[in-house]
């Protein structure tokens, strides 16, 4: 079943969407977090309520040197939480992904502008792959195509690893992800909004409501 999170420490719009979609978790990184005003250990107590004990936390390390990244990602594994850790798929993030998967570590590995970067972090023995698929775009690339590759590589070398693709700026790009069968996506709120907000449905609802 596709795990769909949200890309935002926004504790209002995570209770929001809560109500009416199948929330798996939520995803964060040092960008959102800093937005949010709010830290990470004031923030994931209120989500986890609002959640229940079900729900799948990706948070990014923010350490500079492999043994940092491993400690960090030790700390935060040992929170009361379901944990994964984000690790930016950089040379040192790939050291520091083998050492953290022979600790059983969970690891997403975030910063994915390529299928064959990707492809390396998923050998390194990562279990989520964040591409962002938005941010290929801007730079004149193809997400959902790094993402078609990344998919088709897995499912060639039998990796049991989840693509769970970031950085959405439309639902066209979220739709053509999903297409290829993705195990995993992460939304920011308004692309969230905007996958049952068709400017069409409310007028429509509104005319049987007249009849
Ligand atoms: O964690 C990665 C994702 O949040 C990036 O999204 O919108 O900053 O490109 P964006």
């Amino acid at each position: 079943m596709l795990e769909l999170y949200l890309d935002t420490a926004d504790v209002e719009q995570v209770a929001r969407f809560n109500e009416c979609l199948p929330v798996k978790g939520v995803t964060t990184n040092p960008s959102i977090l800093a937005n949010s005003g709010i830290g990470l250990n004031q923030v994931l107590p209120v989500l986890a309520k609002i959640l229940g004990s079900d729900a799948r936390f990706h948070v990014q390390v923010v350490s500079q040197t492999v043994e940092n990244m491993v400690k960090e990602a030790r700390q935060i594994a040992a929170l009361p939480y379901d944990m994964v850790i984000k690790v930016p798929a950089t040379e040192l993030g790939l050291a520091a992904i083998k050492l953290m998967k022979a600790e059983a570590i969970p690891v997403l590995a975030t910063a994915v502008y390529s299928a064959h970067q990707g492809f390396l972090a998923a050998l390194c023995g990562a279990d989520y792959l964040a591409p962002y698929v938005n941010r290929i775009d801007a730079m004149g690339g193809d997400g959902v195509g790094v993402v078609a590759d990344l998919q088709l590589l897995l499912d060639r070398h039998r990796l049991a690893c989840k693509i769970l693709p970031a950085s959405f700026k439309n639902t066209q790009q979220a739709l053509d992800v999903l297409k290829l069968g993705v195990g995993a996506i992460t939304l920011p709120v308004d692309v969230a909004e905007q996958m049952f907000g068709h400017p069409a449905v409310q007028p429509a609802v509104d005319q049987f409501t007249r009849d």
